[in-house]
């Protein structure tokens, strides 16, 4: 028998917790002054997106590329400009939404440091 180490997704609780994520996430994104403006007023779309990443990105399944082919995360927010302190203000507004969910801290941790790698790939501007 072969043991699969469990993975992220497992760890923070699955589907459940990747929906109180993304949930907690946009309505703060929103009032960010560095990049609320950024995203569209109605953030569903974006929401429904984001959960269907995240999910595939902590290695749930792959929701994300199922419906929309390969990810190019990069590439797709080419069109909006990304400098280092937006990253940064991402990063924020995420730490923000773990600690309304109530995430363990060393959890909540290891989730930011693996969000980090992308957020800062993504600067372009
Ligand atoms: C670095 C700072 C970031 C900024 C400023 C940013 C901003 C944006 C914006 C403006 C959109 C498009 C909204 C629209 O559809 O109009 C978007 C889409 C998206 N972002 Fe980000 N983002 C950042 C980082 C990240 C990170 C770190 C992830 C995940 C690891 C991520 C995942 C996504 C996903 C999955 C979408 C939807 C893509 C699609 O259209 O299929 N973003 N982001």
């Amino acid at each position: 028998m072969v043991i699969q180490p469990q993975s992220l997704y497992e760890r923070m609780g699955g589907a459940e917790t990747v929906r109180k994520i993304v949930e907690a996430f946009y309505p703060i994104v929103q009032e960010n002054p560095e990049i609320g403006p950024l995203f569209p007023e109605d953030i569903r779309p974006v929401q429904e997106k984001q959960y269907m990443f995240l999910t595939q990105f902590f290695g749930g399944p792959s929701l994300y590329s199922d419906e929309y082919g390969h990810p190019m995360m990069r590439a797709r927010h080419l069109p909006f400009p990304i400098t280092r302190e937006r990253a940064e203000a991402w990063l924020g507004c995420m730490k923000q939404a773990l600690e309304k969910i109530g995430m363990e801290e060393e959890l909540k941790h290891t989730v930011l440091e693996r969000l980090s790698g992308p957020a800062f790939h993504f600067v372009n501007s």
